[in-house]
């Protein structure tokens, strides 16, 4: 068998999950190289090589290739730091090993104000409405404070306050979830502006779908839609996280979206690509478009687009590949991926999170086992699972780090569980089997992603805005 050197570049669970297709390779024999975000258990006793670069540096990720660049046929990056970085650039610059991510001037997630005046001028119709904040705009408090009031005065105060720059001051903040009130919306967009410029755009009502492409710079192979929650708790309560778990139906679409909607997607995807290819036909590799869409009843509109695969959501896709994901990233590199084959079947991903992430601790004390905080994490029941599930049920550590014989759930999400399924609720069904497995480490997780009660809702939420049309 054919000898493969791969490269991955590892923040969590997304890339634990590349790691997972790769090694399980048929046509190849691969030996993976992981510079990691920490020491993450799976990656470790899979990896040939593997490095914790815990800030995820580009200058030490490269010097990393450069020293086995010999036995390293590609890279490919799963996290958003290294890609705006512009480790692409620099690892084929310095190194020639071909790397599958944007380069850094096509990493669009980079700059949200960049990114809506893209939109503006390729597919205005579906951006929403928005104004651009500089800080040289807005010298005092006041100055800020007319203007801001002014736009919010056409918005109906239903706003929301994006940095320009990913995580700059207080991050995203949103009407009715951040702030109630002018005067809090005012100090967000005061802290955010001490870091840049900030956008403030009209907040849309609706229902959320991720779109994902796999990209040759060519070509686009859209991948089925799936579903985020980004809310901590059940009920979509809570602090926004990275995401506790996502589903994907049998086919491409999901429960509450029509075919029209996913051809409109894809057209409107397809129009951005095409505008930025004429500039160059190979910077925008891997999954350069990985775009959060509100569907309102009337239409559409994009909230952000990312320059990687979504975390969960990519994890929905990877393990039901039908083609040999190694091919999958040849035809990457050689700019002649037109598809991609899936089963027909449906998953779910679940996250589990320890005590202290998005505030589960500080909300919900009496639900935390006090004794266990800190202590390690027995995934092994879980694995147990694979003996009675085989390929259907899929552990994937995230922000874990091992420790000698013992692994350890660190600050963000620890563990996701992927069920996969001939519908939506038997691949629910494995993963939350899954999720109840892990113990240890006082973890919890969203009870209700994927479940009928809240499909119904997004179900019933939609025909309710198509009627109001
Ligand atoms: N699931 C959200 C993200 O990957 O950004």
């Amino acid at each position: 068998m054919e000898k493969v050197g791969i490269l991955v570049i590892s923040y969590g669970a997304r890339e634990t999950a590349i790691v997972d297709v790769f090694t399980r390779s048929t046509n190849y024999d691969v030996q993976i190289y992981v510079a990691d975000k920490q020491r993450n258990p799976f990656n470790m006793k899979r990896a040939t090589k593997h490095v914790v670069i815990s800030d995820l540096n580009i200058i030490e990720i490269c010097k990393f290739a450069e020293t086995n660049k010999d036995k390293i046929d590609f890279c490919i990056v799963g996290p958003e730091k290294p890609i705006i970085d512009g480790v692409r650039d620099l690892i084929e610059k310095q190194t020639c090993i071909p790397v599958i991510c944007p380069t850094k001037e096509y990493a669009i997630e980079a700059s949200k104000i960049k990114q809506r005046l893209l939109f503006k001028q390729v597919v205005p119709e579906v951006n929403p409405r928005f104004q651009i904040f500089n800080p040289k705009d807005c010298k005092t408090q006041e100055e800020a404070r007319k203007t801001v009031y002014k736009w919010l005065d056409e918005l109906d105060d239903k706003a929301v306050v994006k940095p320009d720059l990913p995580a700059a001051g207080k991050g995203v903040g949103v009407w009715g979830d951040h702030f109630t009130t002018r005067q809090q919306l005012l100090e967000h967009f005061m802290a955010n502006l001490q870091q840049g410029s900030v956008i403030i755009e009209e907040k849309i009502e609706g229902e959320e779908s991720s779109f994902q492409a796999f990209c040759d710079g060519k070509h686009l192979a859209p991948l089925p839609e799936t579903r985020d929650y980004k809310r901590a708790f059940d009920d979509d309560k809570g602090p926004q996280t990275g995401g506790m778990g996502s589903y994907k139906d049998v086919g491409e679409i999901l429960p509450f979206m029509t075919k029209t909607d996913r051809t409109k997607e894809v057209k409107i995807v397809t129009k951005i690509f095409e505008k930025l290819k004429i500039e160059d036909k190979t910077a925008l590799r891997g999954v350069p478009f990985y775009m959060a869409f509100m569907h309102t009843g009337k239409t559409l509109k994009i909230l952000e687009n990312n320059s990687r695969p979504g975390d969960p959501e990519i994890i929905n896709i990877l393990p039901i590949l039908k083609n040999d994901f190694v091919d999958i990233c040849f035809k990457i590199l050689e700019g002649n991926l037109t598809h991609i084959e899936l089963e027909k079947t449906a998953t779910v991903v679940t996250y589990k999170a320890p005590p202290n992430y998005a505030e589960y601790m500080d909300t919900f004390p009496d639900q935390v086992d006090k004794q266990e905080i800190g202590k390690s994490v027995n995934l092994s029941r879980a694995y147990e699972l694979t003996r009675k599930y085989g390929d259907r049920i899929r552990i994937y550590p995230a922000a874990m780090e091992q420790r000698h014989s013992e692994t350890y759930a660190l600050k963000s999400r620890a563990v996701a569980i992927v069920g996969v399924g001939e519908n939506i609720e038997s691949a629910r069904q494995i993963s939350l089997e899954g999720i109840n497995a892990i113990t240890g480490g006082a973890l919890w997780y969203r009870t209700d992603i994927a479940s009928k009660q809240h499909i119904e809702k997004s179900t019933k939420h939609m025909e309710e805005l198509r009627r109001r049309q």
